[in-house]
């Protein structure tokens, strides 16, 4: 066989080995078949070497040829087969754009907790610590401590969750005046948030789950003037510029004097409407001069020191600020409602 037919038999079988071949990968075999080191092109470099001197210019021309149309076919090969299978990748990857959006689920920040932490801000901001105490307190913290004996008819006014007889949910936060106190040396201004529990008939004004921030200052010469004037602080910072206040007196065994904090009804600026039960007025909080017998449970001499403490209602604020008549949308999952806020 001359080396003319050897090269047309390797073209021969090259279009032979193309026409079979359905994949890029297999095109990249054939490279190395026919072009490779040990490829069949580098094959024919014996003969060339060996045939007769007068001939070998042509041959090399021959061989060279090869080359060059083998390089071409496998190229255009392979970049045909390339892109068909891009398009049969994408042509299974087609993207629609007319399919609507996945919507991602945003949750959002309770009403009740944006309103706890915006007041906390605000008391923060005048120089108040923040404290935590239990959910679950002793009767100790909770009453005794605070000057409800065990006896004491004002505990009736606490519809109180109990675990045990000296174990229970809290009803109120001022179950961390006393702990703070213990823990801490005066001065001491503080602020407790939390949960409260009653165990009262649920209705849209009164609900088992509630919350406060309790309030607390304790130093040599704090005035219940100190606390009217920090009370207004307060109220006129959370609603705004117009908030008028009144106080009336009332009893808690914790404070004395004790009285209950009314602001002027902001849903109808007093006028009367069905938040304020067309008084013109909203019950906000309890306050008083810290007790001598709560100081005395605390560690502290009631002879040396004065405070003065406060409760909120959270719900009650939030209702006030977004006029709403029912505290029971609190803790419903009523999204219609929650998603407003
Ligand atoms: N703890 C009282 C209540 O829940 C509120 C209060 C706190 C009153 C501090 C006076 C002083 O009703």
């Amino acid at each position: 066989m001359t080396l003319a037919d050897t090269i047309d038999a390797i073209k021969a079988e090259a279009e032979n080995d193309l026409n079979q071949s359905s994949s890029a990968k297999e095109i990249e075999a054939l490279k190395v078949k026919y072009l490779g080191k040990k490829g069949r092109v580098q094959g024919l470099m014996p003969l060339l070497k060996d045939s007769p001197s007068e001939q070998r210019a042509s041959f090399g021309k021959l061989i060279n040829d090869l080359k060059t149309a083998l390089e071409e076919q496998l190229d255009f090969a392979s970049n045909r087969l390339e892109r068909e299978e891009l398009n049969k990748r994408l042509a299974c990857e087609t993207l629609d754009v007319t399919l609507p959006g996945r919507r991602r689920f945003h949750g959002r920040e309770h009403v009740i907790l944006k309103m706890l932490d915006e007041a906390i801000e605000i008391l923060s901001g005048m120089g108040f610590s923040v404290q935590y105490g239990p959910d679950i307190e002793s009767d100790f913290y909770n009453f005794e401590a605070l000057n409800f004996s065990k006896d004491h008819p004002a505990r009736d006014m606490h519809d109180t969750f109990y675990i045990r007889p000296d174990l229970l949910l809290r009803t109120h936060t001022s179950n961390t005046q006393v702990r703070v106190m213990e823990s801490c040396n005066p001065p001491i201004r503080m602020i407790a948030p939390g949960k409260c529990y009653r165990n009262e008939d649920v209705s849209a004004r009164s609900h088992v789950l509630f919350h406060q921030i309790e309030g607390l200052y304790i130093d040599k010469d704090v005035t219940f003037s100190d606390l009217l004037a920090t009370l207004e602080e307060f109220f006129t910072k959370l609603f705004g510029k117009n908030v008028e206040m009144r106080f009336r007196p009332s009893y808690f065994p914790f404070v004395e004097p004790g009285m209950e904090v009314d602001i002027n009804c902001i849903v109808c600026s007093g006028k009367g409407c069905g938040v304020c039960k067309h008084t013109g007025w909203l019950e906000v909080a309890g306050a008083g001069m810290v007790h001598p017998n709560v100081m005395k449970s605390g560690g502290i001499d009631p002879e040396e020191y004065l405070g003065y403490a406060w409760g909120f209602g959270i719900e009650r604020l939030a209702m006030l600020r977004y006029g709403i008549t029912d505290i029971r949308y609190f803790l419903e999952d009523n999204l219609r409602f929650l998603q407003q806020f």
